[in-house]
């Protein structure tokens, strides 16, 4: 056998430049020099110069700060360093990652920033203490960095009564908008005095939040009514190709993007937040479809509306009809885990607390497994419907035809150009501002459609994102299906007594 010389000649790979990266969390050792922990890179530093930490104390900053729009951009690396550095620059103050998951969260977060940020320092003093029980990293001034998770609501009020500097939606397009509002609305606040608090939303497009993230990052459409104010929220994008460490770490990283499939493709690769599906419901406005509470008056006709759920949750919606046709949504109530007299009892309840008895409502138009048999409880157990009616409601069965039931639900609440010569009229169908109706109308708000048919709205079970529910969804669209009539004039009741003074007044 024979040797041969070989060589295999390959092209010069293209080098990466790194631009130099601007320390943003560095501490001084005892000889006097600096120990650099987070370094940022460009598209990260431009984020991290709208936080108030690089903001002078009396100049303003932005609150809500979205950062991404596709992978590899730098995202995960950005929330760790910022909450660094808020920790370091706010002694004794609190912050927060969070992930939908525990499992998340530790396997993206807490594993790398006990890589990056070492526990104890190049001379020895310690920096930081970790507690893996509580995910918890208490720094060496007192400050607290948390690792939580956020799977939905309930998750959220687990954090009922504690409150946080900075908050970091790591995947922010993970969380539903009820869960991050409530979050931001009522756990951020300073905690120590030279705090100012804010948030950051590193994210991709495409999961069960694409549509608030688009409308307050990307579209910038505000309700100043629920305190939104366009100089609160800001956009950084951030591409892989704004990651140039990555670049050179692995170039071929971008040839496995390229081979995604759409919708993925644009919004992976490009941050395209206008792939993929549509909204279901355009229309829908808070100062117009939000009416104050009120009253019902007493002739009006009231009915029922209800989606039943155990594992996901159950929504029952009450609507009033006044004498013109137009309906109000009076409340939306809503549990889990409740079997069916548990929510009866609830449901009861709460139809009391605004006044109304059960029997008031006409008829309770329902999803038809209220009438299923529940076999799997063993035998002889009653239909839902059953023991609804048992407490007095009147069930009928729903139209469940989804595409003509979510057209019907656009013509109530169609405004644009409804009104005299094609001027802009009032929805025909709104709903009272109560918790349980803002919730629902978050839902509808962040309705998508489906992409295999965009005359209907995305089922919950065929969801490409992840668990965003349809629960009052669907019971809107069977009250709204239920075809109520207009409720008598008060005129017309009032005359049933010859002697009432209405008509006595008329008699006169
Ligand atoms: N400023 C930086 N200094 C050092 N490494 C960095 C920096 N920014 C990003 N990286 C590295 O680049 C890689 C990708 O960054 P990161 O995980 O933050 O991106 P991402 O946008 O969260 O990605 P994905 O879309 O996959 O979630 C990681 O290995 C990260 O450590
Ligand atoms: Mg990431």
């Amino acid at each position: 056998m024979t040797e041969l010389a070989t060589e295999i000649r390959r092209p010069e790979p293209e080098r990466v430049e790194i631009p130099p990266l601007r320390p943003v969390v560095r501490v001084k050792l005892e000889d006097g020099s600096w120990q650099t922990i987070y370094g940022l890179q460009p598209q990260q530093n431009l984020a991290y110069s709208l936080t108030p930490l690089d903001r002078p104390p009396d100049r303003p900053y932005v609150k809500h700060i979205g950062y991404g729009g596709s992978a590899g951009g730098g995202k995960s690396f950005l929330v760790r360093a910022v909450a660094a550095a808020v920790a370091l620059a706010w002694p004794g103050s609190t912050g927060i990652i969070f992930r939908r998951t525990k499992g998340e969260v530790k396997a993206n977060h807490v594993i790398k920033f006990r890589e990056e940020c070492p526990e104890k320092l190049a001379d020895g003093r310690r920096l930081y203490t970790y507690n893996g029980q509580d995910l918890l990293a208490t720094w060496a001034n007192g400050s607290r960095t948390y690792f939580g998770f956020l799977r939905d609501m309930d998750d959220a009020q687990t954090h009922q009564g504690v409150e946080y500097d900075f908050m970091g939606f790591e995947e922010a397009t993970h969380y539903d908008w009820g869960s991050v509002r409530w979050l931001v609305g009522n756990r951020l606040r300073a905690t120590v005095d030279m705090a100012r608090p804010f948030a950051i939303y590193p994210s991709n497009p495409g999961s069960k939040g694409h549509h608030w993230y688009k409308r307050l990052f990307i579209e910038r459409r505000y309700n100043p009514d629920m305190e939104e104010y366009p100089e609160d929220y800001a956009f950084v994008q951030a591409k892989l190709e704004h990651n140039f460490i990555l670049l050179q770490r692995d170039p071929t990283y971008i040839r496995m993007l390229n081979t995604l499939p759409e919708p993925y493709l644009s919004w992976m690769r490009d941050g395209d937040w206008d792939a993929g599906e549509g909204l279901a419901l355009t229309m829908l406005d808070r100062r117009r479809h939000l009416v104050p509470m009120f009253q019902v008056p007493e002739h009006w006709r009231l009915f029922g509306a209800f989606d039943w759920g155990f594992a996901h949750p159950y929504s029952f919606g009450w609507y009033a009809v006044n004498e013109d046709g137009r309906i109000f949504k009076c409340d939306t109530i809503t549990g889990r885990h409740q079997v069916p007299d548990e929510f009866c009892e609830k449901i009861t309840m709460r139809l009391k607390e605004r006044g109304i008895q059960v029997d008031r409502l006409q008829y309770v138009t329902a999803g038809h497994d209220c009438w299923a048999d529940r076999k799997a409880l063993g035998e002889n157990v009653p239909q839902t419907q059953e023991v609804m009616r048992s407490w007095g409601f009147r069930m009928v069965q729903a139209n469940i035809s989804r595409i003509a039931g979510l057209n019907n639900l656009r013509k109530w609440l169609q405004w644009e150009g409804t009104g005299p010569g094609g001027k802009d009229g009032e929805p025909g169908f709104t709903f009272m501002r109560t918790d349980g109706n803002e919730a629902c109308f978050d839902q509808l708000e962040n309705l998508p459609t489906d992409p295999d048919s965009p005359e209907d709205a995305l089922k919950q079970n065929a969801d490409l994102f992840g668990t965003g529910g349809d629960d009052a969804y669907d019971e809107t669209r069977y009250g709204m299906a239920s075809r109520p009539s207009p409720s008598p004039d008060q005129f017309i009741k009032t005359t049933t007594s010859p002697w009432s003074p209405e008509a006595l007044a008329y008699e006169a």
